[in-house]
């Protein structure tokens, strides 16, 4: 799922977007600089990464008023901040120390710092998008807050479950749905709602789009979760593996349990399992029918979001939307 093409295909250019989320965080006159939150958002914003919850804000965007473009790109800005703050609270959850290729921000501080800045980033999305860039605040605005606000939570609660489920081989695939769909797929549902809500579209037309943004990201975890276990280690920046070392449930793990000469390997695991141990369960799940099911149910959510958007053909926004769900098809 390489997101190089992406941006061009759609005709978005990822440098206006990182200069857009710079001048957010350039606006927040009360944050002090240089500070360690200052200076960590900064840095986390040059560190990269494939920006795909602004693109689908702006592909959201394009479903609605052209004239309304400066609005969507600072909506797209807030949404890839709640993406970041996210990421900095997953790692410190998933012990994981690398991200976007360069040690994990609890790593380059400490854990506390890391919480600050990322609960600083939440708190303050949560009021900018209460408000338009003079800081005024609207009804529709208040709104929208309470929209975000509530997409914050569900992102909450499905990391909850994630700490709560660590070595629960019990985990039902629904369950590991619904802290999916709470983790990752409300947030792209939101934006390319968002995305067009701001650009006055319809609530029809938000609605469906927010129907397939959550179809795009529950395949987007899934195929996640497949590509730990598949990928080499140097691509993604950490072992194979490292959801399930971390006592991550996924459901590459929770198909291979269905297994019964892998099920005791795998059931066998905890927290303090010899390397030998947990390597030989990753290499016999990675080389299982488990990774082929669970890349098809990815897929499966991939064309279901293909199903959802056909409504929208006659669009002049639909061959976008045709792109980007390509891309989670790929
Ligand atoms: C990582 O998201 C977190 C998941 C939901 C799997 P991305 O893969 O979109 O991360 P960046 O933004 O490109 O770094
Ligand atoms: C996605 O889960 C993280 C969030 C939704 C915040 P992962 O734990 O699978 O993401 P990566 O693999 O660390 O990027
Ligand atoms: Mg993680
Ligand atoms: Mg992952």
């Amino acid at each position: 799922m390489s997101a190089s093409r992406l941006p061009e295909l759609l005709g978005i250019d990822l440098s206006e977007i990182d200069a857009v989320l710079e001048s957010v965080v350039e606006s927040d006159e009360e944050l002090p600089r240089p500070s360690v939150v200052y200076d960590s958002i900064i840095e986390l914003i040059r560190a990269g990464g494939k920006r795909l919850r602004p693109i689908m804000v702006i592909v959201g965007g394009r479903f609605g008023e052209a004239s309304l473009r400066g609005k969507v790109m600072r909506t797209a800005a807030l949404f890839e901040y709640i993406h970041m703050a996210s990421l900095i609270h997953d790692d410190i959850i998933d012990q994981a120390d690398m991200r976007r290729g360069r040690p994990a921000l609890h790593v380059k501080t400490d854990v506390r710092t890391a919480l600050h800045v990322a609960n600083y980033m939440m708190a303050r999305i949560v009021e900018w998008s209460s408000m338009n860039e003079k800081r005024e605040i609207s009804e529709e605005d208040a709104y929208r807050c309470a929209e975000i606000a509530g997409i914050v939570t569900e992102l909450c609660l499905g990391e909850f479950k994630q700490l709560d489920t660590k070595f629960n081989f019990s985990l039902t695939i629904e369950e590991y749905l619904d802290k999916t769909r709470r983790k990752t797929a409300l947030l792209m549902a939101e934006c390319l709602k968002q995305g067009a809500k701001t650009a006055k579209a319809s609530d029809e037309l938000c609605d469906r789009l927010h129907a397939v943004g959550e179809a795009l990201g529950m395949a987007f975890q899934i195929r996640d979760d497949v590509l730990d276990f598949t990928r080499p280690a140097s691509a993604i920046g950490k072992p194979a593996g490292a959801d399930l070392r971390n006592g991550n449930v996924t459901l590459p793990v929770i198909l291979a349990l269905r297994d019964p000469s892998l099920a005791p390997l795998i059931r066998r695991l905890g927290a303090g399992s010899p390397d030998e141990e947990m390597d030989r369960a990753i290499r016999e799940i990675a080389a299982s029918r488990a990774i082929d099911d669970a890349r098809e149910l990815s897929l499966a959510y991939a064309r279901k979001a293909r199903e959802t958007m056909q409504p929208l053909r006659g669009h002049p926004a639909y061959r976008d939307l045709e792109i980007l769900a390509d891309h989670f098809l790929d």
